[in-house]
């Protein structure tokens, strides 16, 4: 890594010596106004509540979970585009969380970000060039304007007379392309891409997965990719960490994951991913996931899966939350019971589908 981090910061507790980004304790509670003038504040939408992650310099980790689980906020938190609560956020062990003013401006340059639309978070009005030169001007960095956006055009594969177009001149496809090229402007280590080919079409999905991917290898970056597929995520993450309800609750290398999920939700989000193998599809678990994403407003206490667990035991789940435990090396999972469930000592007492079908 470059920059040496200055005397004053320290790396956050634990996090692995090859850490770029270490998030701790991290909470982005939105505040619930109401009364009669809605000027009091009468609760708070827990959209994230108390992460710990780290992503290594040069790999790409995962995040995935339901809609409204809080990946986005998470995303936002760590680029300092949403509040923090609570928490540090460590890039290349400065404590970005207490920037700034100019310092907090200077440390965007190194960490971008990639939207899910890009028709909407590309100005309609700007050309190309415009899109791609105005975080240059921000950042008051000398260029040469056709060298630099000819050079961005060239590593996302656009032709040089893309950059006089105008975003609704292009495929959506395209259009994300521009979306990465304008990430890359400012030559960051670190990208978050939120959900980059979920507006897509999925013949297109693959390219633009395999351009995150090549450039990533070219020029050496770091990665936060955020999907609610669990495909999308598989494709281009070395570890992958499931959310749930505002916290992590499973991290571990991509392949340790898909081959042996071992919390409960990871379990039920696998299991609604269908195999192309037929024989492993027949025989593979099949847990239902029941009722809907509690509120981030008025969360479950104790796990905060209890309420949608199948393997959920009286007391503890409902009253204790668990932490987030390293299980095996490099597997972390905040789950009460997980090792009697890998046992096959506590079995799911919820519907499956084959009881569904059994029934039908
Ligand atoms: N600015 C905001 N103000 C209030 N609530 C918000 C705000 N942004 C997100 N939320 C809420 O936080 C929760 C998590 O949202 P989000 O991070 O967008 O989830 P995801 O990206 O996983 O779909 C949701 O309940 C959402 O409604
Ligand atoms: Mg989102």
């Amino acid at each position: 890594m470059s920059a040496a981090p200055s005397s004053s910061d320290t790396d956050a507790p634990g996090a692995p010596s090859d850490a770029l980004v270490s998030v701790r304790g991290l909470k982005v509670h939105f505040p619930i106004k109401g009364g009669v003038f809605g000027g009091r504040t009468v609760g708070a939408v827990r959209a994230v509540d108390g992460v710990d992650l780290d992503v290594r310099a040069g790999t790409s980790l995962g995040l995935v979970g339901e809609s409204g689980c809080g990946k986005s906020t998470l995303g936002r938190a760590v680029l300092r585009l949403s509040p923090i609560t609570a928490g540090t956020v460590h890039f290349d062990g400065t404590d970005v969380s207490a920037l700034s003013g100019e310092q907090l401006r200077a440390s965007r340059k190194d960490m971008q970000m990639v939207f899910q639309d890009p028709l909407a978070s590309l100005n309609p009005r700007q050309s190309v060039e415009t899109i791609l030169t105005e975080p240059l001007k921000a950042h008051k960095i000398d260029f040469d304007k056709r060298t630099r956006v000819g050079e961005l055009l060239d590593q996302v594969g656009l032709p040089g007379s893309a950059a006089q177009k105008y975003p609704h001149e292009f495929s959506g496809g395209q259009r994300q392309r521009i979306g990465i090229a304008r990430a890359l402007a400012l030559e960051p280590r670190f990208i978050i891409a939120d959900e980059p080919v979920s507006a897509l079409d999925v013949s297109v999905q693959a390219q633009v997965l395999n351009l995150l991917e090549e450039l990533q290898q070219q020029l050496g970056l770091t990665y936060l990719v955020i999907a609610h597929d669990l495909a999308v995520v598989r494709h281009v993450s070395d570890e992958v960490a499931v959310m749930y309800l505002g916290s992590i609750i499973e991290q571990a290398e991509s392949d340790d994951l898909y081959d042996e999920p071992l919390h409960p939700y990871t379990r039920s989000l696998m299991s609604a991913v269908p195999v192309p193998d037929p024989e492993i599809e027949d025989a593979r678990e099949r847990i239902l996931l029941q009722g809907d994403l509690p509120s981030p407003a008025d969360p479950p206490a104790g796990c905060r899966f209890h309420t949608r667990c199948p393997f959920k035991q009286p007391t503890r789940c409902d009253s204790e939350r668990p932490e987030l435990l390293e299980l095996r090396p490099g597997h972390r999972v905040a789950c009460h019971y997980v090792e009697e469930i890998a046992r096959g000592e506590i079995t799911a007492h919820q519907l499956t589908a084959e009881d569904v079908a059994a029934r039908a």
